[in-house]
């Protein structure tokens, strides 16, 4: 691969097959992302901030061929259909414009190391190592902003997995999205030993995609502009807690805010309801935990699958009480780096 300096695009591919591959991992939200105010570009009503899971990771790679032709796009060993194939193909245009030369079509491959679209984020992986393999491969050097405001437009919350520990994603206020990306306020040593532990309650595909569930609640939620507002001002607040790694304080605004996005969601028409009957056991349950002296607190993405905030140290005894509640798997995860070419 040649390389041109910072930020230029390669020059002249004459035939050449230039190739890159990324390795990324998901992220969950503490404060959610739900709702766009662009929906083309994916631009959100309201800042967010995640933590990155390590070790669950995808891993993508981008190969520009410089022939004529359809895109080569294979996911999970299948080839890309419909809406999941056309994302990656218009991302991948987006890579194309930018540079400007002749690219070509482009071979790309991915494959993830966790289930998918069982409310644990693979897209924003998917999306993130995407964004970086296919700027890499076009020529770009990396540039965690152009990457993120990239991987933005496959899922917006793949805006926050470009970057590693603590990350933040600015609403932003431009019409063109350029100030609408992840931004990483503290890396993944900054608190190593906080634990996020998915408690696996279901494992089928999500009934409503998160890009349909957060549009009709835009629409048709009354209590959706409380939401923004809200939940807007938790990411300030919660800043200075992540700083002091106040795991009590993290994790009882992380509660709240899923609480409150869930519930602007069940006021939708029609409502929209992602939890289980075993997602509330399991959140009973970590509520019993607490009232017994564990510091374990939950949060909830668009899918049943709860996650439980902890630290190391209690780690084990959270497992087990989650293995005895309904939980039929547990993946363990601690706050993951940055997305990396491979
Ligand atoms: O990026 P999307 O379209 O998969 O939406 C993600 C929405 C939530 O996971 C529910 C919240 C978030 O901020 O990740």
């Amino acid at each position: 691969m040649f390389r041109e300096p910072a930020g230029r695009p390669a020059r002249a591919l004459k035939g050449n097959h230039v190739k890159a591959t990324a390795k990324a991992h998901p992220n969950i939200a503490l404060v959610k992302y739900w709702g766009k105010r662009n929906e083309r570009l994916i631009l959100p009503h309201q800042s967010s901030l995640s933590v990155t899971l390590g070790p669950l990771s995808v891993t993508t790679s981008v190969e520009f061929t410089g022939e004529r032709g359809d895109d080569d796009v294979r996911i999970n060993g299948k080839d890309a259909q419909g809406s999941e194939r056309s994302r990656v193909v218009e991302l991948l245009g987006l890579v194309r414009k930018e540079h400007g030369g002749k690219l070509g079509a482009a071979r790309m491959v991915s494959a993830g190391d966790f289930p998918a679209a069982a409310g644990l984020a693979s897209s924003a992986a998917a999306f993130a190592a995407l964004a970086v393999a296919a700027r890499t491969a076009a020529g770009f050097d990396r540039d965690t902003k152009a990457e993120s405001i990239l991987a933005r437009r496959g899922s917006g919350s793949a805006s926050r997995s470009v970057q590693g520990g603590f990350v933040r994603w600015n609403r932003g206020k431009r019409p063109d999205g350029r100030d609408s990306f992840g931004e990483q306020l503290f890396d993944a040593k900054h608190w190593p030993e906080l634990r996020m532990l998915v408690g696996m309650v279901s494992r089928e595909e999500k009934e409503v995609k998160s890009r349909d569930g957060m549009r009709g609640t835009v629409e048709t939620s009354p209590y959706y502009p409380a939401w923004a507002k809200d939940a807007e001002a938790e990411v300030k607040r919660i800043i200075p807690f992540i700083k002091r790694r106040d795991l009590e304080a993290v994790g009882a605004i992380a509660e709240k805010n899923a609480w409150r996005m869930h519930a602007t969601a069940f006021a939708a028409d029609p409502p929209l309801c992602y939890l289980k009957p075993e997602t509330l056991a399991v959140i009973q349950t970590c509520r019993e935990l607490r009232a017994k002296g564990l510091g374990v607190w939950f949060t909830l993405d668009a899918g049943p699958n709860p996650v439980l905030l902890t630290s190391a140290k209690d780690e084990a005894k959270v497992v087990k009480v989650l293995e005895q509640h309904g939980a039929r798997e547990v993946v363990r995860c601690h706050p993951g780096g940055d997305a990396v070419l491979v």
